[in-house]
Formats: structure tokens, C-alpha cells, sequence
């Protein structure tokens, strides 16, 4: 049997476990030094081995830069910049949200069209063209309700929910429907405001269309559609228009 101790030194010289000891002990001088490091304040950034783009050269708020002319890093808006939520008060709120004043909640769509447009052919031209791209697929040409995203969908419904994958279709709105005389949507019963506002924000089912469509290409859509209620429905769009424009006081709900 191999007895291992029989290796063991019989006595281990005195200045090896000196050095050995100062070795052991001396190891731990990095370790503190690393951890010191990690908790003192820095007033220079800390060694960043991978960038990721952390630091770069960048002009702070109220800084000074030699690049322009009057020594600021901060620049003025460049002219007629309109803050977020401003835009109604800068720029004539009608124009821009279909509503009569842009304040408070129980503001009323207009009626008839904001200052400084020209409704006439041109501009009913105009709407033609950006109704029949961005109203038609679902409304139909005519406004009503029937254009092809519609018929399609209506096709495809089954009257078994799994085979839709529980998915239902609302119909588009038929914008020239009548009853009774009157027009669902018709000036009295919906003012302009209100159509400009469903195109810019849409309502219910219906998506947005306001990144899409210039402001007053929606303006000159509503001319449009009110062009198609006379064309579709004239006795009673005639006496939608008829209709004192004071009837027209639906509250704004967007
Ligand atoms: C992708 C299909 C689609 C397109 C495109 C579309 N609509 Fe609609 N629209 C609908 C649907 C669906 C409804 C019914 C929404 C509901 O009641 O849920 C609707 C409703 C409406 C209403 C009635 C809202 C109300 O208060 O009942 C108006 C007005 C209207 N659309 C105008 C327009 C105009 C103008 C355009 C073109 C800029 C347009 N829509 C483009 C699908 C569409």
C-alpha cells in the first residue's frame, strides 16, 4: 500500500511560506483596488471598452457652439413651426379640426366651409378625384356604402363564425342614404365639420385618413360628398341645405 504522506517535505523551508504568504495576500491588492474603484465618485467618465455609440460629440440645452453665427447651440424654430396641440389656434381652427373654436368640450361642428376656401369646380373636381382613391374602395363611387372592399366582405361572410375565425364585417356607411325626407348625413343632421372630422380622425370601425389626405383635399372630399347627396338623394339633400345652419349644433365627440 502506498502511503502518500511518504511525499510530503518533511519540513517546509521558512522563506517559502513567506513568499507564498506575501503571493496569497498580495493577490487581493487588485481585487480591492477594482472594487474601490467601482464605488468612488468620478469626475471622468469610467473606461467604456464597447462605445455603443454612449458618448458622442453633442451640443447640450443653453451650451455655446462656435458653428453659428450668434455663438448658441440652441437654434429658433424655423419660421411658422406650430407646436403639437397648437395648430387649430395658429392657423385658423375651423381649417383644421372642423371645429368652431378648438376649445373647450362642447364645441360644435361647423357648417358650410372654413374662411378662405373656394368651393367650386376645381375644387369639387379635386374631391371627386380624392374620394374615388381614398373613400370609393369601401363607399362605392355613388357613396352608397357598396365599393369593393364592402362587396368582398359581405361575400365572404358565411353565416358560420368559425369559418370567418369569429371576425364580422361592419358595412360602410352609406353616406347618401335618406329617410323619411331627411339625409343620415346630410349638412343638417351632420355638419361638414363632422364628415372633415371622421376623414381625419375616423370613427368607430372606420380608420383615420388624416396622414394621408391634406387638409384641404378632406375639405374639398366633404364638398364631394355633399355633390352625392344631391346627385343620389336631391329632394332631400335640397332641404338638408335648406335647413337653418343653427340646427347644426351636434357636440364634438372624438
Ligand atoms: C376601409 C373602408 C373605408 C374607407 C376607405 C372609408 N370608410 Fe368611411 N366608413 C367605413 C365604415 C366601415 C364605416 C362605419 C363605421 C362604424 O360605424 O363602425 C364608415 C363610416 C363613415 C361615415 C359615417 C360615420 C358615422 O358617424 O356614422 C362617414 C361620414 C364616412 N365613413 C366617410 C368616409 C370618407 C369621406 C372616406 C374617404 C376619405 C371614407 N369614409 C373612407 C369604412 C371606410
Amino acid at each position: 500500500m502506498l502511503d502518500l504522506r511518504l511525499f510530503l517535505p518533511k519540513r517546509v523551508p521558512l522563506p517559502l511560506i513567506a513568499v507564498a504568504s506575501l503571493l496569497v495576500v498580495g493577490s487581493w491588492v487588485p481585487l480591492a483596488l477594482i472594487l474601490h474603484y467601482t464605488q468612488i465618485y468620478h469626475t471622468s467618465p469610467r473606461i467604456h471598452l464597447f462605445q455603443d455609440m454612449d458618448n458622442q460629440p453633442k451640443l447640450k440645452t443653453q451650451a455655446a457652439s462656435p458653428v453659428f453665427n450668434d455663438g448658441r447651440a440652441m437654434r429658433r424654430p424655423v419660421e411658422g413651426t406650430i407646436a403639437r396641440g397648437h395648430l387649430g389656434a395658429a392657423q385658423g381652427t375651423a381649417l383644421h379640426t372642423g371645429l368652431a373654436s378648438g376649445h373647450g368640450e362642447n364645441n360644435s361642428f361647423i357648417t358650410g366651409f372654413p374662411e378662405g376656401l373656394e368651393v367650386d369646380e376645381f375644387f369639387l373636381a379635386r374631391g371627386q378625384e380624392k374620394f374615388n382613391t381614398f373613400c370609393y374602395p369601401c363607399h362605392g363611387k355613388g357613396g352608397h356604402g357598396d365599393g369593393p372592399v364592402n362587396k368582398r366582405a359581405l361575400s365572404l361572410q358565411t353565416g358560420d363564425p368559425t369559418a370567418s375565425y369569429g371576425t364580422s364585417w361592419t358595412p360602410s356607411a352609406n353616406l347618401v342614404k335618406s329617410e323619411n325626407g331627411a339625409l343620415t348625413y346630410g349638412e343638417a343632421a351632420y355638419p361638414n365639420g363632422e364628415i372633415f372630422n371622421v376623414i381625419t380622425h375616423g370613427k368607430n370601425n372606420m380608420a383615420g385618413y388624416g396622414h394621408a389626405i391634406p387638409v384641404e383635399d378632406r375639405w374639398a372630399i366633404v364638398a364631394y360628398v355633399r355633390a352625392l347627396q344631391l346627385s343620389q338623394a336631391p329632394e332631400a339633400a335640397t332641404a338638408a341645405n335648406d335647413a337653418p345652419a343653427s340646427k347644426a349644433t351636434k357636440t364634438a365627440a372624438r
